[in-house]
């Protein structure tokens, strides 16, 4: 049995599929179900025993204590956050509360129940609390610049990055202070099925699609460095199974690119794909705006200590994984539709009220 917060979120949902998809170890999902929590990512888990999904708030003790108690996790992966920069910009405070706070009050419900498994031996020993970061944490590279390793200062520039930073330092600190056993990863940013349709890759297919305006911050030439998201889950499947106890492993595919280089190579799998009606290119929607306050220019991970140490290699080249994301949103307009509909949230407030 393992615990995984953040279930219905993109990278949580991808995870919870795949590691069913792989053990017949039963998965604990909880999830506040914010405007960034789709179920219907997990529909196909509906009537699986193996999945039992909870609604609450990763801040809620008396909630996390009570469901360690019930299902006594040998694992609490921890996905549960606020995750979108332009978010914080415009009001960082859920993320001080769910990233910083909420993250504190799981780390004191962990703790109590590991620390309640005294006499347990073996149990209490190979028990894990895996932490899910983020490169951010480690501020903006210039250009030739080397990539980030674990071992680089931690400037973040956003309230989101600064949040996560915040949350990685208490995570770190619980190892040291109380010997609770973690794992830290820190990943660069991921792309696939069923991610919100507020960060650039789904953005700019969702609006293609609709005709509207793909809006690329400033020149456009800011450098992210993408990992397709099962590769991220299939890394956190081996870091929880081989990572060594306190340590920090930085996740990523090699693979920097700039945002105005993601935009066409998204267009052309579009024009390739689902052809404009009007026969005219999708790339003539780009629009440039406004630059995000505070914009980081460039991101990149040295991910040789968790290849070295723990034989972990991503599947997917850019390539590979952005055609796939490109046709999964082809394929799943309808999902797009729910998770931006109000008549979702409806659902939701009514078959999950109270908790979250
Ligand atoms: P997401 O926003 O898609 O999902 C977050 C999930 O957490 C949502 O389902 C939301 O309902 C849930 N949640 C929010 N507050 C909660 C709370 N207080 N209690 C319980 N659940 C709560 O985010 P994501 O992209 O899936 O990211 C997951 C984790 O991975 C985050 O910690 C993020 O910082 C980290 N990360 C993301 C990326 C990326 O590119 N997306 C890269 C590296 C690391
Ligand atoms: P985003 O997906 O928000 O991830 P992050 O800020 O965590 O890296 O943004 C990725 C990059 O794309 C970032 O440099 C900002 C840029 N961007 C745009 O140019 N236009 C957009 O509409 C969005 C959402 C992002």
């Amino acid at each position: 049995m393992i615990l995984v917060t953040g279930s219905a979120g993109f990278i949580g949902a991808n995870f919870v599929l795949d590691w069913l998809a792989q053990h017949d170890e039963t998965v604990v999902g909880l999830d506040k179900l914010t405007y960034a929590g789709n179920l219907e990512s997990l529909a196909s888990l509906k009537d699986d025993p193996r999945h039992i999904f909870v609604r609450g708030d990763i801040g809620d003790a008396e909630l996390v204590g009570q469901l360690l108690k019930q299902h006594r996790p040998r694992a609490v992966i921890n996905f549960a956050a606020e995750s979108h920069v332009d978010r914080s910009i415009h009001g960082p405070e859920d993320f001080i509360q769910t990233n910083i706070v909420g993250t504190f009050h799981l780390l004191e419900s962990v703790r109590a129940y590991w620390s309640g498994m005294t006499g347990e031996g073996v149990i209490q020993d190979n028990f894990r609390f895996l932490h899910v970061s983020t490169d951010e944490v480690y501020g903006s590279l210039a250009k030739g610049d080397p990539a980030f390793s674990e071992t680089r200062r931690y400037e973040p520039n956003s309230p989101y990055s600064a949040s996560k930073a915040a949350s990685d330092h208490l995570v770190r600190a619980y190892h040291h202070t109380y010997g609770l056993p973690v794992l830290t990863t820190n990943c660069s940013n991921n792309y696939g099925p069923c991610q919100f349709p507020e960060k650039l890759i789904p953005l700019m297919i969702v609006n293609a699609l609709a005709g509207k305006p793909l809006p690329v911050y400033g020149d456009g030439q800011q450098i992210r460095d993408w990992l397709y998201v099962k590769d991220h889950c299939s890394a956190i499947r081996c870091v929880l199974e081989k990572g060594h106890l306190g340590e920090v492993y930085n996740i990523g595919g090699w693979n920097e690119k700039a945002n105005l280089d993601i935009v066409h190579t998204i267009c052309a799998l579009l024009d390739e794909l689902r052809p404009r009606a009007d026969d005219k290119f999708y790339r003539e929607q780009i629009a440039f705006v406004a630059d995000r306050p505070g914009h980081d220019r460039r991101y990149a991970i040295d991910a040789r200590k968790v290849e070295r140490e723990l034989g972990w290699k991503p599947a997917e080249t850019f390539e590979t994984g952005i055609r796939k994301t490109v046709q999964w949103y082809l394929d799943n307009q309808g999902w797009v539709d729910n998770v931006q509909s109000g008549s979702y949230r409806q659902w939701v407030e009514k078959n999950y009220a109270g908790r979250g």
